[in-house]
């Protein structure tokens, strides 16, 4: 049985091709507000980011893993990865960021504040998609912070703190990047196969980090001063109530784990069917006792089966062993530990009724995080200080922000997906939203800046 596959499914050098001079195009990057209409001064420095410029970088950006469908197959590791991080470097280092990668394989581009000593200001977000994704999820906040810096340089805005910009490397296959900076990631992962082909371990290689030395990326509080990410919602609530920012609360926990039924395989002609030890019936009735436990409480916990697999396999062989993952997301770890405890006391009764034991093994946890509640003020000051409309959510989508927040007060903006379509080639966010976020995230920078020590 080879769980390293299966788990490639669960878990879903710089790179090639700098495009060199132009990624910033012609006429663009040195005067304010240019190829956009007039930009009202911003209330403390008069800087705007330049919608229309970082919608066509989003728009340039979506060639990379782009699918005939209009999503993008962009899964962290790949070829396609690889040719993004490329376009991501030429243009941080184009708009003057001095640009490094980590051991883990995170891109980070650096800009100078003006008093010595201060931590980093940290923003940032991920390139990489699921398969079959959008090119929203990740290039917002990644592209959005690269606009944020152009736009301050254009406007002459220096900041106390340094700025660093930070490209997380494999959000979706687990938010390794992030979580090695929180010293969060477990050494075992390396070897888990993503939905690139590669290992973590050889995917981190690949993309110039060396899993050799991951304890050195590995920071602390103090190392940072705070962090801030622009996301898309990838959920309906911004878009139904008419509002332009969400101004997230808190992010979910997440623990994910392995169900492996064991059956006894046989013929599936030849044996009665009460002599039968079945995998997949004890799976079936796994996935039916997951949705049914994480329901019997009230919340807004969820849980799925994403995965499922049988072995052998083909069609005249009763299962013998089924993996299926489980996963459960909650704001609360404790809401987490009693939708698990249920759920492994429905698997010790259906594999006793079943004749099919189940085993259950963790393989991946993440914490909930609150949002530092000085950066849900900021967001809310650069919203209103820009005329939007806001509300405060949560996100029950996981982000490299509930890692940085093992180190670092953090905060996330989120603008609206349109639908609540996200990890979907139909993913979309509208350009006036994106500048409105985009102009929320510099905003709020701005007010940590002055803010944070
Ligand atoms: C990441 O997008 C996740 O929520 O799984
Ligand atoms: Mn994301
Ligand atoms: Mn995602």
């Amino acid at each position: 049985m080879d769980r390293r596959r299966f788990s490639k499914q669960v878990l879903t050098a710089l790179g090639a091709s700098a495009l060199g001079p132009g990624v910033l195009g012609a006429g663009e990057g040195r005067s304010p507000g240019s190829g956009g209409p007039p930009a009202a001064p911003f209330p403390q420095t008069g800087a705007r980011i330049n919608g229309r410029r970082l919608n066509r970088w989003l728009e340039e950006f979506s060639r990379f893993g782009r699918r005939g469908d209009g999503g993008v197959d962009r899964m962290a590791f790949s070829d396609a990865d690889l040719a993004g991080r490329g376009w991501v470097v030429a243009l941080m280092e184009e708009v003057g960021l001095e640009v490094r990668v980590d051991v883990a394989g995170n891109i980070i581009g650096t800009r100078a504040g003006t008093e010595a000593g201060l931590p980093p200001l940290m923003l940032g977000s991920h390139i990489d998609s699921v398969p079959a994704g959008g090119n929203y999820d990740g290039p917002l906040g990644s592209l959005g912070a690269i606009e944020v810096v152009e736009s301050l340089r254009e406007a002459g805005v220096e900041t106390r703190h340094p700025l660093e910009v930070v490209i997380f490397v494999n959000e979706e296959g687990g938010k390794t990047g992030s979580r090695v900076l929180a010293g969060e990631f477990r050494l075992q992962e390396l070897e888990l196969e993503t939905a690139s082909g590669f290992t973590i371990g050889e995917g981190i290689r690949r993309m110039g980090g060396d899993p050799d030395r991951l304890a050195e990326g590995r920071r602390v509080v103090g190392d940072a001063a705070g962090f801030l990410e622009l996301h898309v919602e990838q959920g309906q609530i911004l878009e139904r109530e008419g509002v332009t920012i969400g101004v997230v609360e808190g992010i979910v926990g997440i623990r994910r784990w392995t169900a492996t039924v064991h059956g006894a395989a046989n013929h599936a002609g030849t044996t009665p069917m009460d002599q039968r030890r079945d995998a997949m019936l004890g799976a079936a009735r796994l996935v039916e006792a997951v949705n049914r436990v994480v329901r019997s409480i009230p919340g807004s916990q969820v849980g799925t089966v994403g995965r499922i697999e049988a072995f052998p396999g083909v069609p005249n062989v009763i299962p013998g062993e089924v993996l299926m993952s489980i996963e459960v997301r909650a704001l609360a770890m404790e809401t987490i530990e009693s939708v698990m405890g249920g759920i492994g006391r429905e698997a010790e009764i259906i594999g006793r009724e079943n004749g099919t034991p189940i085993s259950l093994e963790e393989f991946y946890l993440s914490g909930a995080a609150p949002t530092d509640v000085r950066f849900r003020g900021w967001v809310e000051g650069a919203a209103e200080a820009l005329g939007h409309s806001h509300r405060r959510m949560p996100s029950g989508a996981g982000h490299d922000a509930q890692s940085v927040a093992h180190f670092a007060p953090m905060g996330m903006i989120f603008v609206p997906s349109v639908g609540g379509l996200s990890h979907h080639p139909d993913e979309y966010s509208r350009p006036e939203d994106i500048e409105a976020g985009a102009n929320v995230l510099l905003g709020a920078l701005l007010r940590a800046d002055r803010g944070l020590d």
